[in-house]
C-alpha cells in the first residue's frame, strides 16, 4: 500500500499535454463510453509522468475529470497502490523489495548499501533531491531476488558492491545493465534439482 502522507500543496499547477491529450484518446477508446471510469490507472500512470513522477492534487483532479469520477475516488485509487507517488520523488525512485524472498537473498544488503552510498533510509530522498528511496512489497520478479526496482528498471540478484555500483553508475549518469547482475536467466541459482526427466528420459 502507498504512502498515505498526501501532498496537499495547491501551488503546483497542472494541465495534461498535447501528446498526453492524444494518448488520452486512445486509453479512453479501449473502454465503453458508460465505463471509461475504468481508465483511471492508465491515466494516473500517464499524469504521473507528465508531472516528473508524482500526482499533486491538481493532477488527481485533472484524471477524475477525465474519467467522470470524485476526486476522492481517484485519491482512494491512487493511496492505494505504491505506483502512484503522491509527494514528489527524486530523479531516480528507487523501490526496495523487502518481501520475504528478496529478504532471504539480501535485501538487507541493498539497504546498506544504498545508505552507505546516498545517506538515506527507507521513506528519504537524499539532500540533492535526486535520489529517493521506498520499500515496497513483493515486485512479482522473486526468481531473481533480491530487487531494486529504478524508475521503470528492474535490477535483480543485487548484492552489496552491485548495488554500489549501480548507484554510483546512477550518479554519473553512466550506462547500466538492467535484469539480472549475475546474467541468471531465471534458473535457480545452483542448477535445478527438480523436474530433470520427461517421461523417464533425462533432460539434456
Ligand atoms: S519478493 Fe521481492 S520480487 Fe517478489
Amino acid at each position: 500500500m502507498s504512502n498515505l502522507t498526501i501532498n496537499t500543496s495547491d501551488q503546483f499547477e497542472f494541465t495534461f499535454s498535447k501528446e498526453a491529450e492524444k494518448e488520452i484518446i486512445l486509453i479512453l477508446k479501449k473502454y465503453p463510453p458508460e465505463r471509461k471510469a475504468s481508465a483511471v490507472m492508465p491515466l494516473l500512470d500517464l499524469a504521473q509522468r507528465e508531472a516528473g513522477g508524482w500526482l499533486p492534487i491538481t493532477a488527481l483532479e485533472a484524471v477524475a475529470q477525465k474519467v467522470g469520477l470524485a476526486y476522492m475516488r481517484v485519491l482512494e485509487i491512487a493511496s492505494f497502490y505504491t505506483m502512484y507517488n503522491l509527494n514528489p520523488v527524486g530523479k531516480w525512485h528507487l523501490q526496495i523489495c523487502g518481501t520475504t524472498p528478496c529478504w532471504l537473498r539480501g535485501s538487507d544488503d541493498i539497504l546498506k548499501a544504498i545508505y552507505d552510498t546516498l545517506q538515506i533510509k527507507p521513506n528519504e530522498t537524499s539532500k540533492n533531491g535526486d535520489f529517493t528511496l521506498t520499500p515496497v512489497e513483493c515486485l512479482g520478479a522473486c526468481v531473481n531476488a533480491p530487487i531494486l526496482q529504478v524508475n521503470d528498471d528492474f535490477y535483480e540478484d543485487l548484492n552489496y558492491d552491485t548495488t554500489k555500483k549501480l548507484i554510483e553508475s546512477l550518479k554519473k549518469g553512466t550506462k547500466r545493465k538492467v535484469g539480472s547482475a549475475k546474467n541468471r536467466k531465471s534458473d535457480p541459482e545452483n542448477g535445478a534439482t527438480v523436474l530433470l526427466s520427461i517421461k523417464g528420459k533425462k533432460n539434456a
